[in-house]
């Protein structure tokens, strides 16, 4: 199917100074989602923004809103971010003792279950639970900071995730996380992504448009 594969801007990278601007060209871009980052300070040794930034970018946002959660205990907050307009809401197979349990109350809350890997995580730990899981979205930096360098050993577990997934006959998304460019993004397509997060890569291009444009055209092609 031809323009399947999907582009999520990375709001971290926006100017927060000029957010609706900026959530208003991500609006009338050929970008498909917008990946929005939240992060605790303890998952991650960053903090992001919460809950009515969040609700402000809602007001504005007309593409599905992917939340990426990169905080500890995420189970206390599956309804907050339901609340706040989340379409996806992916929590991390590193913070959660019972994915099971919390894939089930994801979507229970009426939104897409999505689960995020480190780039030490072997995909291997998402065989038992992948035909309940949307979406996997493979982190290829190690999460807290956009702007990092791609690393390269993302294409051999993007593979090893799809012939899961065609294996398991699952219906899941993989999602790409962290030093997208034109440089990896067809590249990560051909390994089997659906889905490329650009944060950096989109907001510091001196033309976002035509760099989500690219991206998208790269990821199709
Ligand atoms: C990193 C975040 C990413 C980040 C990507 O922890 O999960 O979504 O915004 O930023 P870039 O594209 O700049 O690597
Ligand atoms: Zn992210």
């Amino acid at each position: 199917m031809k323009n399947n594969k999907l582009i999520a801007p990375s709001i971290l990278a926006a100017d927060f100074a000029n957010l609706q601007r900026d959530i208003e060209m991500v609006n009338s871009s050929k970008a498909d989602w917008f990946h929005i980052d939240i992060m605790d300070g303890v998952f991650v040794p960053n903090i992001s923004f919460g809950m009515p930034v969040l609700d402000a970018i809602n007001k504005h946002a007309k593409k599905t809103i992917d939340v990426h959660l990169m905080i500890v205990d995420p189970d206390r907050y599956i309804n907050t971010f339901a609340d706040l307009g989340a379409d996806v809401l992916t929590v991390h197979y590193e913070a959660c003792t019972h994915l099971h349990r919390t894939l089930q109350a994801i979507k229970a809350a009426g939104m897409k279950a999505g689960v995020a890997l480190n780039p030490h995580t072997n995909v291997s730990l998402l065989e038992d639970v992948i035909q309940d899981i949307d979406l996997i979205c493979v982190m290829s930096v190690n999460p807290g900071f956009g702007g990092q360098s791609f690393i390269e050993n993302t294409y051999r577990k993007v593979g090893q995730l799809k012939e899961m997934i065609l294996n398991k006959n699952a219906s899941t998304l993989i999602e790409i996380d962290g030093g997208v460019t034109d440089k990896n993004a067809h590249e990560l397509v051909k390994a089997g992504a659906d889905v490329l997060v650009a944060g950096s890569f989109v907001f510091k291009s001196n033309d976002p448009l035509s760099t989500i444009e690219d991206l998208k055209n790269l990821a199709n092609n």
